[in-house]
C-alpha cells in the first residue's frame, strides 16, 4: 500500500527520501515520487515500476542546503498505475503526496473545474493541491488555507505538502491513515510507518486522527480542533539490520527461519511454570466477559480461525469469529459481555481498524494482538498482546502469522485457567508442549532441500486444494493462500469432510491436493477423505508423521504429540513449499503483484 516519506533539513534531500521509501517497498507499490524544495528551487521526479527507476530519473539531481522534500510510492486505487497518476500531485506552486481515499473528491473536483482549475491526473489526490492553491488565491495565507482544505476532505488522509508559498515549511494531516513525525535531535522526518527513518532519526510522535500542522526548522506546531498539542516523542529502536535481508534470498525466507528465534521472543516473561502471564493485562480486565469476538482480514483471520477451536474446547469460552470487511456491514449484534478481538501484523488495516471502531463505538471491551506497537490498532484498543515478531518485509505473511498463533495459544491457556477451565496436569502438558515450540520451527536443512526438489513436479495443473480438519483447516486455508499470493496459481483451502460435498468433481490427476494429515486429531477421518481424492486420481501430497502409501508425494513430520506442535510443523512445510514454487516460477517472492504490506484502504 502507499508509502510517505518527508524531510525537512540540510542533508542530501534524494537520498533520505529515496532511502525511506526503499524501507517502505514491502508494503507494495506500483509508482513512485518525489518533490524537493531547496531554497527558491522546486523539482520533481517522479516514475512508475520499482524505486530504480526514479532513482535512474533523479540520478543527476542534487540539493543543496536546509530545504524541503516529500516521497511517496503509490499503490493505484483510482486511476491506473501511470506517471501522471504517481505522486507528488502539483498544482502551480505546490507539490502534495497523501495516503488514503478522498471520499469526497469526485465533487471537489466538479467544483474546481467550474471554476477553472486544469486536474492532470485520474486521482482523487489532486484534488488536495488545488484546494490549496485555489484558498490561496482566495486570499488565505497558507497556514489557513491548509486548514481550509483538510476540513473540505472526507475520507481518509495523511498528507504532506509543501509549497512555494510557504517555501522552509512542511505541512501535515492526519485521519484515518497513519503518520509519524520523527526527528534525531536536529532535523525532522516524516513517515506513513516508522520502518522508513529507523536508523536516521531517534524519536517519533505518532500523530492520532485528527491532528495537523506545520513543521519548519527548529519549530514543530500541532493542532487538534484548532487547539495546539503537545507532541510526546517516543524512542525509536536503531537496530536497521533487522530489517534486512542476512543472506537468504528473499525476506520471506528469511522470516520462514526466523520463525523459531521469534516464537522464543513472543513467549519470553509469559510461559511460567504455573501458567501464563501477560504483563500487559490487569487480571480484572476479563471480568464479566462471557464470550469472545474476533475480527481479521487474510491470515491474521486464518489465526484467529484456528484459535477459535482452542477458545472453545479448551478455554470452554464461546468464541465467533469473522472477516473483518463483513463485520462492518453486517449490522452485528454485539453485547458488553463480549471481548472483542482484533487481530493483526501491521495495525493499520483499514477494515479491522473500522471494526474495532465500530465494537467500541458498542461499548465492548477490545483486545488487539498486533506486532507494530503504536500502530492505529494498537492505539485504540483498550488492551494489546505484541506478538513480538519483529519486522516482516515479505508481503506472505509467515512469522507474524506464527507469533500470532502463539500468542492465542497462550490467551486459550489464560483463560482456561483464569475460567477453571483447566486442570492442573493437563495445563502442565500443554505448557510443556508450548516450550517445545521453538525446536518444532527450526527450519531442518533436509527437509528445505526436500521440499525444494518436490516443488518442480508441483508448477502447472490446474489446481491446489489443501485440506485439513479442525485447527489444520484454517492452517489449510493459510497454506492455500500463502500459495496463491507468491505462485499466482489458483489454490483452495478447504475442510476435508466438505470435499464431498461438490469440489471433489474437480478430481483428476491435474488437481493437486495438500493433505494435513496430523496424527494427533481425527487422523483416521482424514485418512478417508483423501482416500476419497485419491479413488478419483487427484495427485496427493500428504504432509503427516503416519506414512501414508497411497500419497503420490508424502513429507514425513516429526511431532506428533500436541496438535499445536503438529500445526507449527506443518505450517513451516506449507510456507517453504510455497516459496519453492514461486521461486521455480521467476515470481518476485516478497513483493507479489497486485499486493500490498498493509491494506489502508478499504
Ligand atoms: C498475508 O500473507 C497477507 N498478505 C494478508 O492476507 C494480510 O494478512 C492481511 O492483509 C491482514 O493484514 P494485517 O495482519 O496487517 O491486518
Amino acid at each position: 500500500m502507499c508509502g510517505i516519506v518527508g524531510y525537512l533539513g540540510e542533508k542530501e534531500k534524494k537520498e533520505i527520501l529515496i532511502e525511506g521509501l526503499g524501507e517502505l517497498e514491502y508494503r507494495g507499490y506500483d509508482s513512485a515520487g518525489i518533490a524537493v524544495m531547496a531554497g527558491e528551487e522546486l523539482r520533481h521526479f517522479k516514475a512508475v515500476g520499482k524505486l530504480e527507476n526514479l532513482k535512474r530519473k533523479a540520478e543527476n539531481f542534487e540539493s543543496e542546503g536546509y530545504g524541503v522534500a516529500i516521497g511517496h510510492t503509490r499503490w493505484a486505487t483510482h486511476g491506473k498505475p501511470t506517471e501522471l497518476n504517481a505522486h507528488p500531485h502539483s498544482g502551480a506552486f505546490s507539490y502534495v503526496v497523501h495516503n488514503g481515499i478522498i471520499e469526497n473528491y469526485q465533487q471537489i473536483r466538479e467544483r474546481l473545474e467550474k471554476e477553472g482549475v486544469n486536474f492532470l491526473s485520474q486521482t482523487d489526490t489532486e484534488t488536495i493541491v488545488h484546494l490549496f492553491e485555489y484558498a490561496i488565491k482566495r486570499g488565505m495565507d497558507p497556514h489557513e488555507a491548509f486548514v481550509e482544505t483538510i476540513g473540505e476532505l472526507e475520507g481518509a488522509f495523511a498528507i504532506l505538502l509543501i509549497s512555494r508559498a510557504e517555501p522552509e515549511k512542511i505541512f501535515f494531516a492526519k485521519n484515518g491513515s497513519p503518520l509519524l513525525i520523527a526527528t534525531d535531535g536536529e532535523d525532522i522526518y516524516f513517515a506513513s510507518s516508522d520502518t522508513a527513518v529507523i536508523g536516521r532519526a531517534k524519536e517519533a510522535y505518532y500523530l492520532e486522527d485528527g491532528e495537523y500542522g506545520w513543521a519548519e526548522r527548529g519549530r514543530l506546531a500541532i493542532f487538534r480542533e484548532k487547539e495546539m498539542v503537545e507532541a510526546h516523542f517516543k524512542n525509536l529502536p536503531s537496530d536497521k539490520a533487522m530489517a534486512r535481508k542476512e543472506g537468504y534470498r528473499f525476506f520471506m525466507e528469511k522470516e520462514i527461519y526466523e520463525q523459531s528465534r521469534v516464537i522464543a521472543d513472543t513467549m519470553l516473561g509469559r510461559v511460567l511454570d504455573e501458567g501464563i502471564f501477560f504483563e500487559e493485562l490487569e487480571e480484572s480486565f476479563f471480568d464479566g466477559i462471557e464470550n469472545i469476538e474476533i475480527c481479521a482480514c487474510g491470515t491474521s483471520y486464518h489465526s484467529a480461525l484456528a484459535a477459535s477451536y482452542l477458545f472453545e474446547r479448551v478455554a470452554k469460552i464461546e468464541c465467533r469469529v469473522e472477516i473483518a470487511s463483513e463485520f462492518r456491514y453486517k449490522e452485528p449484534l454485539l453485547s458488553k459481555r463480549t471481548l472483542f478481538i482484533t487481530i493483526s501484523q501491521s495495525g493499520e488495516t483499514a477494515d479491522t481498524l473500522e471494526a474495532l471502531k465500530m465494537a467500541k463505538k458498542s461499548g465492548l471491551k477490545t483486545l488487539s494482538i498486533c506486532n507494530v506497537d503504536n500502530s492505529s490498532i494498537v492505539r485504540l484498543s483498550d488492551a494489546t498482546l505484541l506478538t513480538r515478531a519483529g519486522i516482516e518485509k515479505g508481503v506472505a505473511s509467515t512469522k507474524a502469522f506464527a507469533t500470532q498463533m502463539m500468542v492465542l495459544w497462550m490467551l486459550v491457556l489464560y483463560l482456561a485457567k483464569r475460567r477453571g477451565a483447566i486442570e492442573a496436569c493437563r495445563l502442565e502438558e500443554e505448557l510443556e508442549a508450548m516450550r517445545k515450540a521453538p525446536k518444532v520451527l527450526m527450519v531442518a536443512e533436509s527437509l528445505h532441500q526436500r521440499i525444494h526438489r518436490l516443488s518442480k513436479r508441483y508448477l502447472h495443473g490446474h489446481g491446489f486444494f489443501y485440506i485439513g480438519r479442525d485447527l489444520f483447516y484454517p492452517l489449510a486455508l493459510e497454506g492455500a493462500l500463502k500459495l496463491k499470493e507468491i505462485s499466482y496459481l489458483h489454490a483452495e483451502g478447504y475442510p476435508a469432510g466438505e470435499m464431498k460435498h461438490g469440489p471433489i468433481a474437480l478430481a483428476d490427476s491435474e488437481l493437486f491436493t495438500i493433505a494435513l494429515m496430523p496424527s494427533s486429531v481425527l487422523y483416521e477421518k482424514m485418512r478417508s477423505n483423501v482416500e476419497e481424492l485419491s479413488a478419483r486420481d487427484a495427485t496427493i501430497l500428504a504432509i503427516s508423521p503416519e506414512r501414508f502409501d497411497i500419497a503420490d508425494d508424502f513429507i514425513e513430520t516429526r511431532y506428533s504429540e500436541h496438535p499445536m506442535l503438529e500445526f507449527f510443523e506443518m505450517m513451516v512445510v506449507t510456507q517453504l513449499l510455497a516459496l519453492e514454487i514461486s521461486v521455480r516460477l521467476g515470481n518476485d517472492v516478497d513483493m507479489p503483484r497486485n499486493l500490498a504490506k498493509s491494506v489502508t484502504v478499504e
